[in-house]
């Protein structure tokens, strides 16, 4: 059974509190120099990926108090609840499990007594001879030509990880141009399909409901445009096939089960990626590359059942925390510097906001702490010519997540040199900043009269003591990827175990989808506003006048 242990009222917790009093003022250049072992202390490697957490406002103390915590909120157990398939997921009442999607190994994975991998292997043979025929060109077009195009249409987990994995992994693609179309907003999938030959295109619709409302509208705005064009509803067939656990309705869309991708209510969407989900991501690099994603990700699996929170994931877990709670931090910024992951931090957003904004906690209380931070980012350099300012020298606290490759995966290596050069400037002048002193003196060297350094001296001085983790890899690859994935994953899943919430469901985005309901029929002029609210009438209003004008 998952604990359902209120955190605040830990004595670890009472303990953090009066650690924080002590620590909180403490500038991280003086742990540095008080301690010539920081860095070794607060560091790890697993294979082939490094993190630095040194440049971090704890100390050993801190993480004592931390690693206590998650023991009094028993992590330890919450972990191996999930591994062992129970209901984790208790407002739905589902097992979480996307871990036995990247078990290679033979050990049976259990679900009230059956053993998933039976199925989980079946689709995966199923995937893999499916991708191998499209990329072979053995699999047509209805006319006959083979296929070059991939469109997927899916959105939120059905639509990020795909799409976020192929781009990462653009250098180890084929042939194959795979595209992703999510919005409801035509333009996405206008735009997707413009320079696009229908013959040639196939279409994955990936969906665990089959029922999403932007999905299913794009998937039939497809399917008419592949109709239209080649002239046979029988075209289907050939170029849609589809991802669901919701065989009947995906059936009843014209899927042939021979085309029908499955999987279970105990993979979460956000979760997904790893499974019938990534048939795209399988399409672009081919099945063994996909293998061998989830070979990394099965290692980290692994690194979690074995260390608990002392691993990766656990020390990036409780340090959010730490920030969140006790610095009252309230976003995180993920910052790749490389661009083949410029879809991580809109993956991880998903991944993380959707499991831990929560407000009510296992116990069915609202919470009066904080949980999940806001998550965003851009890749560097970008980033640091748009918004690192705020970083550096606003009034919020941003811890932030350095995300670097050692070896490049081009041959332009003064771009890579630069590139490093960067991320590691960056993180240090967030640490250590630049006092005001080191200021007026660099101006004194640059002839600035006394009057100017003593009116701008203040301008461009930095406080520095923003935290940040540096995750140096080796070198981009799907395996190196599939662990960088899945340390994110597991960090998600401690870190909700101590907020004591439930980070399988996502009941938030439901009312939203509820109240389009009746607002569609409005704005498709079929039904009265009246019982809407007085902004939401006006709005309708204004853009029926706005139509009107229009036309
Ligand atoms: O709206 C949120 C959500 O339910 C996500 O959790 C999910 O990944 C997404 O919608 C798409 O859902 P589906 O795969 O069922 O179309």
């Amino acid at each position: 059974m998952i604990p359902k242990i209120d955190p605040t009222k830990t004595a670890a917790w009472q303990a953090l509190k009066a650690h924080f009093d002590d620590v909180c003022e403490v500038h991280m250049n003086d742990l540095f120099q008080s301690d010539p072992n920081r860095f070794e202390r607060f560091s790890m490697v697993e294979r082939n990926v490094f993190m630095d957490f040194s440049k971090h406002r704890i100390t050993e103390d801190t993480l004592d108090l931390l690693q206590a915590l998650a023991t009094e909120c028993h992590v330890k157990e919450g972990i191996q609840a999930m591994f062992n398939g129970e209901l984790l997921n208790e407002t739905e009442g589902r097992a979480v499990l996307h871990t036995a999607l990247r078990n290679t190994t033979d050990r049976p994975v259990y679900l009230k007594s059956v053993d998933v991998m039976t199925d989980v292997r079946r689709v995966k043979a199923k995937m893999r001879a499916f991708s191998e025929r499209v990329i072979a060109g053995d699999h047509r077009g209805f006319t006959g030509k083979t296929i070059a195009s991939i469109v997927n249409i899916g959105i939120g987990g059905s639509d990020l990880g795909p799409c976020m994995v192929v781009e990462a992994l653009k250098h180890y693609g084929n042939h194959l141009d795979v595209r992703f179309a999510s919005n409801v907003d035509a333009n996405h999938i206008v735009e997707v399909c413009k320079d696009l030959d229908p013959e040639t295109t196939l279409f994955v619709i990936a969906s665990k409901t089959f029922t999403t409302q932007e999905t299913m509208t794009n998937a039939h705005s497809a399917r008419a445009w592949l109709v239209d064009s080649i002239g046979s509803e029988d075209c289907v067939k050939n170029h849609v096939v589809a991802v669901s656990t919701n065989q009947e309705a995906a059936v009843d869309f014209g899927i042939d089960p021979e085309n029908l991708f499955e999987f279970w209510d105990w993979v979460g969407g956000r979760f997904s990626l790893w499974g019938a989900v990534g048939l795209s991501i399988m399409l672009a690099i081919g099945p063994d590359r996909f293998e061998q994603l989830l070979e990394g990700a099965e290692l980290v699996d692994q690194q979690v059942k074995d260390k608990g929170t002392l691993s990766m994931p656990g020390i990036l877990a409780l340090l959010s925390l730490w920030y969140g709670n006790f610095f009252h931090a309230e976003t995180h910024a993920i910052l790749p510097y490389d661009q083949y992951l410029h879809r991580l931090p809109a993956f991880l957003q998903q991944a993380d906001m959707e499991s831990n904004g929560k407000s009510v906690d296992r116990n069915g209380n609202k919470i009066a702490y904080q949980t999940g931070a806001v998550i965003w980012g851009e890749p560097g350099t970008n980033g640091q010519h748009a918004f690192y300012q705020l970083i550096h020298q606003g009034t919020a606290l941003i811890p932030s997540d350095f995300i670097a490759f050692a070896v490049p995966l081009h041959r332009l290596s003064d771009h890579h040199d630069k590139l490093l050069a960067n991320c590691f400037a960056q993180s240090m002048a967030m640490m250590q900043g630049k006092s005001a002193e080191a200021v007026k003196s660099e101006m004194r060297k640059e002839g600035s009269t006394e009057e100017e350094m003593n009116r701008l001296h203040p301008y461009r001085t930095f406080e520095g003591n923003i935290p940040s983790t540096t995750l140096l890899i080796e070198k981009l690859t799907p395996r190196s990827l599939g662990q960088l994935i899945a340390i994110y994953e597991h960090k998600i899943l401690i870190e909700g175990l101590i907020l004591n919430v439930y980070s399988f469901d996502q009941w938030g985005v439901e009312l939203g989808k509820q109240l389009a309901k009746p607002i569609l029929s409005e704005i498709a002029g079929s039904e009265d506003s009246t019982s809407m609210d007085q902004s939401t009438k006006g709005l309708l209003r204004i853009l029926r006048n706005f139509k009107l004008d229009a036309t």
